[in-house]
């Protein structure tokens, strides 16, 4: 096992959110990207959630849940609008945000960039601008001189293979390139920023600890007797699963694990995976469901041997007994691999909210706490009381178990409104 600092609960029980997809009124090159009408059914994440002026309703909410922590993401375009301008306001907002966090009881994980760039930046080629380097590791020295006192956990991109992937290959996320050589260069441009980052916050706070989250896809070969099928899963899985963190090592104190599905690849299919086979059990995304994925990909990022922190994991359903079944069951897989030996430091369930899905809009219901957008209430849903049941049969507890009853969610006494420790000091 690793040195986990003593100053951090030695599970961390989270749910996770990103700026763009909660906050509201943003305005950067997914804005853009949605003005241009290339979300499903023209949708723009205009106000969102709200959630930049009820973060502290919000922040009552999920203290219900019990959680120890929460990952959120820092907008970049808020916090310097036009290149070299920082916003004050907005980063002493963030701030606030961080101490009603604190004040909470939960440590704060604080990821830098989550998909989003301030238009300046991808006006001048985004990833690929000549001073992007400079741009992103001025930007993160400037978040951490205004809230790396109060923050010790650190993001410093989300899912780098899936923004390669999707703004570079697939381009159905801006910039909307399609060119497999992009994605590549894409891929090895963001392993260099990593690294970048991670050393401009390790210069700052040399006992923060920070990392990167990675998007492990499980890829099967449609047929097992297919020596092809084999062969094309075995090199996406490397291609998408492997390279990076090779690429990347040794800069970072634990991996960030989101998981969310398996996919299928056959020859056929010219390395485009096919999301679910005939009769699997799907999201409402169309997802398949494969909780023991979520081993997998524990079992082989653990053999780089640093802390693993499950950033995100959670289910798009209507249906909350889909979600609620999905928690139990992807935790049970967590509990197996730290029983395996596995050094699984935290869970954070995607999402806190209902939210804005990318490209998806907002049809994907993500939330442990629904939303109604036209009047922006929150609702809980049962899943929030599971999970707050979940959290509590572990207090103190490391390694996690998920006891072998669980009761119904819906028999689950309602969640009650916080109190802030801020209000009632001790
Ligand atoms: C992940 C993203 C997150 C959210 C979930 C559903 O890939 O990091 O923002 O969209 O998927």
């Amino acid at each position: 096992m690793s040195a986990w600092p003593r100053s951090l609960p030695p599970f961390l029980w989270g749910v996770a959110t990103s700026s763009h997809q909660v906050e509201g009124q943003t305005h950067n090159d997914w804005t853009r990207w949605e003005a241009a009408g290339r979300v499903r059914e023209g949708q723009r994440s205009g106000r969102g959630c709200d959630h930049w002026s009820r973060y502290q309703e919000d922040y009552q909410r999920f203290a219900a849940l019990g959680i120890n922590a929460y990952r959120f993401s820092v907008e970049w375009s808020r916090i310097e609008p036009e290149p070299g301008q920082w916003d004050r306001e907005a980063l002493a907002t963030y701030r606030r945000m961080v101490q009603a966090m604190r004040s909470h009881g939960w440590v704060p994980c604080l990821t830098l960039h989550h998909f989003t760039l301030p238009l300046w930046l991808a006006d001048r080629g985004g990833l690929f601008a000549p001073d992007a380097v400079e741009r992103f590791t001025r930007y993160a020295a400037t978040v951490v001189e205004h809230l790396g006192d109060l923050v010790d956990l650190y993001v410093t991109i989300n899912e780098p293979m899936v923004w390669a992937v999707m703004g570079y290959a697939h381009g159905s996320w801006p910039p909307g390139r399609r060119s497999v050589w992009l994605a590549w260069r894409a891929a090895n441009r963001l392993g260099h920023l990593h690294r970048h980052l991670y050393r401009t916050i390790k210069a700052a706070r040399p006992t923060a600890l920070v990392g990167w989250a990675h998007h492990y896809a499980v890829f099967f070969p449609y047929r097992e007797t297919s020596w092809a099928d084999r062969r094309d899963a075995a090199a996406v899985d490397w291609l998408f699963n492997r390279r990076f963190v090779a690429q990347i090592a040794p800069d970072f104190d634990f991996i960030g694990v989101n998981y969310y599905f398996r996919q299928w690849m056959h020859w056929r299919q010219g390395f485009r995976p096919i999301t679910a086979k005939p009769g699997a059990l799907t999201t409402d995304m169309g997802w398949e469901i494969y909780p023991a994925g979520l081993r997998h990909a524990l079992r082989v990022l653990g053999r780089w041997q640093k802390p693993l922190v499950v950033k995100e994991n959670g289910i798009a359903a209507r249906d909350d007994r889909l979600r609620q079944r999905f928690l139990v069951d992807h935790l049970r897989e967590l509990a197996a691999a730290q029983a395996e030996g596995l050094e699984v430091r935290g869970y954070f369930y995607w999402s806190a909210l209902d939210n804005f899905e990318w490209a998806e809009g907002f049809h994907p219901r993500f939330g442990l706490f629904a939303v109604d957008y036209a009047t922006q209430a929150r609702t809980p849903r049962p899943s929030a009381r599971l999970y707050r049941w979940l959290i509590e049969q572990n207090r103190d507890r490391f390694p996690i178990a998920v006891p072998d009853h669980v009761p119904d969610a819906e028999e689950l006494p309602p969640l009650k409104a916080a109190v802030s420790p801020t209000n009632h000091p001790a």
